[in-house]
C-alpha cells in the first residue's frame, strides 16, 4: 500500500466526472438502501459520497462494504459520477457528484463511538445529531476523536493560519523569533508558579515561565532589538472562563521605541489577524485611560459595543434632604447613574423595584439602588418625592433624560463599590435588553493604569514590577504618592475581553531598585530573585518596551468561539485536570526519592487544596 495515487476527498466536483480516483479517510456516515450502500468518506479536505452498487461494484467489494461502520479508516478506488439532480446534497461541497466504488480496503476498524463525529447529513434537509449535549469532559477524554469533527479541524487549521500570519507580519517588520527557556526561575506575573524539581540539584526547583518577561528584556540588553515568540506560559491560578493553566502568548519586545510604536504595530497586526476571520477593524483603535474606563464603565476591560455609560451625579445632591444620599455624601461617598434610554416599556416599576432593586443589584454587592422613569417630562419612582424640584430638574438635565428613559442611581461611600456595581449592572442590562450586537468588534487601548495597587495592606505592582512609571521623582516610602503613580502600561481590549497587555519598561537599575523598595522587597530578596536581572541593567540597557497577546483568546474571538478550549487541541478542564491523560497524577516513591523529595518538610505532607469531582 503506497498511497501515492491518493488524492483529497474535498477537491472533486462536476468537472471531474469520469475520473478514476483513489481516496483514503474515515467513514463519516452510512446509508444502507438494501442492495445499495452509500457512505460519506471524510478526510481533512472534506467529504465525498461513495456508492457501493452491485451494478458498478463487484459482489466481493459490496460484501466487504457491508461490514463498514462509522469511523473505520478505509481506502477506496472508484470513478467520479454525476448525481441525479434530486439526489444532490447541498450539505457538502462535493454534493453534486459521488464516487462509484470499484475497490475497498479496510485499513483499520473502529470501536463504537462515545459521541457522534459526523456533522454533515447525507441527504438534503436532514438533521445530524450533533455534539451539543455531550459533556465537555467526555469530549476531552476522547479529544483525539473530538478533533476529527470537521468544525474542530477547521479551528485547528485557522489557528495555524492566524499564527502563520503573525509570523509573516513580524518577519516583515524585522522582528526575530527567539525561544527562551521553559525550565527557568520564577517571573512575577501575579499567579503561582508550576515548579519542576531537579534531580541533579536535590530539593531545588525550576519554575515554568508565567511569561518570558525577564528573558525578553535580557534579549533587549543583548541587542536583539526586535524579538517575538509564540510562547507557552504556565500559571497556577484559579481558573476562570478563558483562562487555562497553560496557554500561548504572542510575546513581543522592542528597543528604542515608545508607546506609539507598539500601538501602531499591534493595531496593524490585529487588523490582519481579524481579517482572516472576515472581520474588519477600524484603525486607529480608540484609547481610553484606566480612570475613564472605570468611571464610565466600571471595569478595566470594558465592552464598548454599546453605550450605557455612567454619569456622575455626586455634586448634584450635596444639599439634598434625601437622607440616604446625604449620609453617604457626608462620608465622602460617590453617586453615579446610568440612563437606560427608551427602555421604560421593558423596565416596568415592578421589574425595577422587585427584580433590580431587591435582588439583582444587591447580588452585585450594592447596599441599595434608586430608580426613576421619565414620563410626560417628569420623573416618577417610589422616592422622587424626597427630591426637590431643582434636584429633579438637575437629574433630567445631567442625564439628558427624555420620556421613556429609565435612570438608575447607585450611591456608596466607596468609589470602587459604585463603579463595580454599575459595571455589573451595565452588562446585565445590555444582555437583558439585547443591546450587544454580536457582529460588532470594538477594540480599544486602555492606558495610564495605576502603577501600584493595594492587596490587603500591601503595595503590589498592577502589571509587573518592570513596568515604567509615568514619573521617576517619587518617594518609595510614601504610600499615598506611590498609589497615585500611573504606569506606562497599556492593555488591548476587544468586546470587553483583555486580549493583550504590555508596557514600556524600566531600563535603569536605580529606578528598578526604587520600585523594588516601594514593593517592600528586602535587598536579600531582590538579590535572590532578580539579582541576575538587575546586574544586566548595569550594562548599557537600551530603552525598551513590549506587549503579549493571549493567542488562545485572540483566535477564539476571531473564530467566534465561546471558550478558548475550542481552539486548543488538548486543553485542561475547568479544574486544571486533563481527562485524557489523567494529569496531574501521583508519582512513585522511587521518583520522589530520586528527587530528594521523600522526606521534604520532615516527612510530613502539607495538605494542598483538594479538588473533588475530577
Ligand atoms: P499578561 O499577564 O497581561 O502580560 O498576559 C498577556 C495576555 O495573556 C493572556 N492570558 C491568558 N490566556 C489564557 N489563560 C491564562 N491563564 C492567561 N493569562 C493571561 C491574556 C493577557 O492579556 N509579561 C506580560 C506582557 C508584557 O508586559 O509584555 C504578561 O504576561 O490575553
Amino acid at each position: 500500500m503506497s498511497f501515492t495515487k491518493r488524492t483529497n476527498c474535498g477537491e472533486y466536483g462536476l468537472p471531474d466526472v469520469g475520473r478514476e480516483v483513489e481516496l483514503a479517510g474515515w467513514v463519516d456516515a452510512l446509508r444502507d438502501h438494501g442492495e445499495v450502500l452509500f457512505i460519506h468518506l471524510r478526510d481533512r479536505s472534506g467529504i465525498i459520497q461513495v456508492v457501493f452498487n452491485p451494478e458498478n461494484t463487484s459482489a466481493d467489494i459490496c460484501k466487504r462494504a457491508s461490514a463498514l461502520k462509522s469511523e473505520y479508516c478505509i481506502l477506496i478506488r472508484g470513478t467520479v459520477i454525476e448525481r441525479k439532480k434530486d439526489t444532490a446534497n447541498p450539505n457538502i461541497e462535493t454534493g453534486k457528484i459521488e464516487v462509484a466504488a470499484s475497490g475497498l480496503e479496510i485499513l483499520n476498524r473502529s470501536r463504537s463511538l462515545p459521541f457522534p463525529i459526523s456533522e454533515k447529513a447525507m441527504v438534503a434537509g436532514a438533521d445530524v445529531n450533533g455534539i451539543g449535549s455531550v459533556a465537555e469532559d467526555v469530549r476531552l477524554r476522547y479529544r483525539y476523536l473530538d478533533l476529527r469533527r470537521p468544525s474542530m479541524q477547521s479551528n485547528i487549521i485557522m489557528r495555524h493560519r492566524i499564527i502563520k500570519c503573525v509570523r509573516d507580519y513580524l518577519d516583515e517588520e524585522t522582528f526575530i523569533e527567539v525561544e527562551t527557556p521553559i525550565l527557568t526561575k520564577s517571573t512575577p506575573e501575579g499567579a503561582r508558579d508550576y515548579l519542576v524539581p531537579s534531580r541533579v540539584h536535590p530539593r531545588r526547583f525550576y519554575a515554568l515561565p508565567q511569561s518570558p518577561q525577564l528573558f525578553k528584556q535580557l534579549l533587549m540588553v543583548s541587542g536583539i532589538e526586535r524579538y517575538f515568540q509564540i510562547a507557552r506560559c504556565f500559571r497556577d491560578e484559579d481558573l476562570r472562563p478563558n483562562r487555562q493553566p497553560e496557554f500561548t502568548q504572542l510575546d513581543i519586545e522592542a528597543s528604542f521605541i515608545d508607546e506609539e510604536f507598539i500601538y501602531e504595530m499591534v493595531e496593524r497586526l490585529t487588523e490582519r489577524m481579524f481579517a482572516l476571520g472576515g472581520i474588519s477593524l477600524e484603525r486607529p483603535f480608540p484609547r481610553m485611560t484606566w480612570r475613564e474606563a472605570m468611571n464610565t464603565m466600571g471595569t478595566d476591560h470594558p465592552d464598548t459595543r454599546f453605550g450605557l455609560r455612567f454619569t456622575d451625579a455626586t455634586d448634584m445632591f450635596r444639599e439634598t434632604s434625601y437622607g440616604i444620599f446625604r449620609k453617604i455624601l457626608d462620608k465622602g461617598g460617590v453617586i453615579k447613574g446610568i440612563n437606560i434610554r427608551g427602555q421604560s416599556d421593558r423596565l416596568s416599576k415592578n421589574v425595577l423595584q422587585n427584580e433590580y432593586a431587591k435582588k439583582i443589584v444587591p447580588s452585585f454587592g450594592a447596599k441599595g439602588m434608586t430608580w426613576m422613569r421619565v414620563t410626560g417630562g417628569v420623573l416618577e419612582s417610589n422616592i422622587v418625592q424626597f427630591f426637590n424640584e431643582e434636584e429633579r430638574q438637575k437629574i433630567i438635565e445631567r442625564f439628558k433624560a427624555e420620556d421613556g428613559d429609565v435612570i438608575i442611581l447607585i450611591a456608596d461611600t466607596s468609589w470602587d463599590a459604585v463603579v463595580s456595581v454599575l459595571g455589573q449592572l451595565r452588562l446585565h442590562l445590555a444582555k437583558r435588553l439585547d443591546l450587544v450586537r454580536e457582529d460588532r468588534y470594538c477594540p480599544a487601548w486602555i492606558t495610564e493604569f495605576p502603577l501600584f495597587s493595594l492587596t490587603g495592606r500591601r503595595i503590589t505592582s498592577n502589571h509587573h514590577p518592570f513596568t515604567a512609571p509615568d514619573r521617576t521623582d517619587f518617594n518609595p516610602e510614601n504610600r499615598e504618592e506611590l498609589l497615585a503613580l500611573k504606569s506606562r502600561a497599556y492593555d488591548l481590549i476587544v468586546n470587553g475581553e483583555e486580549l493583550g497587555g504590555g508596557s514600556i519598561r524600566i531600563h535603569e537599575r536605580s529606578l528598578q531598585r526604587k520600585i523594588f523598595k516601594a514593593l517592600k522587597l528586602s535587598d536579600d530578596e531582590v538579590a535572590k530573585e532578580f539579582g541576575f536581572f538587575l546586574k544586566a541593567l548595569e550594562y548599557g540597557t537600551p530603552p525598551h518596551g513590549g506587549i503579549a497577546l493571549g493567542m488562545d483568546r485572540v483566535i477564539a474571538m476571531i473564530l467566534k468561539k465561546e471558550s478558548i478550549r475550542e481552539v486548543m487541541v488538548f486543553p485542561k478542564n475547568r479544574r486544571a485536570y486533563c481527562p485524557l491523560s489523567k494529569a496531574p497524577s501521583p508519582v512513585s516513591r522511587k521518583q520522589l526519592s530520586e528527587l530528594g523529595l521523600l522526606d521534604l518538610d520532615g516527612g510530613k505532607w502539607v495538605e494542598g487544596k483538594k479538588v473533588m469531582n475530577r
